[in-house]
């Protein structure tokens, strides 16, 4: 192979990885807009830190997303907090899967736009 091969393949390599990086960025950008909108700040905070003005009155409390932490597996594969499982408690709501009815089900997002807050919330993780 010539040394011009080794360069091109550097580069691609290089480019790929930039517009995999700046697509999540856009999503996770998009995906804070959505839960702007959504209100899923007046329980999970501003900032996702579980400190909501609602999270006061409520038991169990809004998940604290700079933990990084999950507890529903919605899709029985042994892991919790994989993106389906975020998927389906932010569509379906905890209740669905024997969780609390506080955490309302949002059927009206479009899964396009569950996954944008899904990569918002990820980006909370302290
Ligand atoms: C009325 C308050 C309220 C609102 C509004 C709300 N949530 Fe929640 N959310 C909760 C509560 C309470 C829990 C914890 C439920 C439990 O443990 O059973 C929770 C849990 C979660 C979890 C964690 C699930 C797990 O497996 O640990 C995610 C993710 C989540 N909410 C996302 C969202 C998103 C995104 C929005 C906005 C579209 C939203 N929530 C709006 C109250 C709320």
């Amino acid at each position: 192979m010539k040394k011009i091969d080794y360069y091109v393949y550097i580069l691609c390599g290089v480019l790929l990885l930039l517009t995999a990086a700046q697509n999540a960025m856009a999503d996770a950008a998009a995906g804070k807009a959505i839960y702007d909108e959504a209100a899923c700040g007046s329980c999970h905070g501003p900032a996702g830190a579980g400190d909501g003005p609602a999270a006061m009155a409520l038991d169990p409390k809004p998940r604290s997303f700079s933990e990084g932490t999950f507890k529903y597996d919605t899709d029985g594969d042994g892991k919790s907090g994989t993106d389906a499982d975020l998927l389906n408690i932010i569509k379906n709501g905890s209740e669905k899967y024997g969780g609390a009815a506080t955490m309302p089900g949002r059927t009206d997002i479009p899964d396009s736009e569950i996954q944008a807050l899904i990569a918002y919330i990820r980006t909370l993780k302290n």
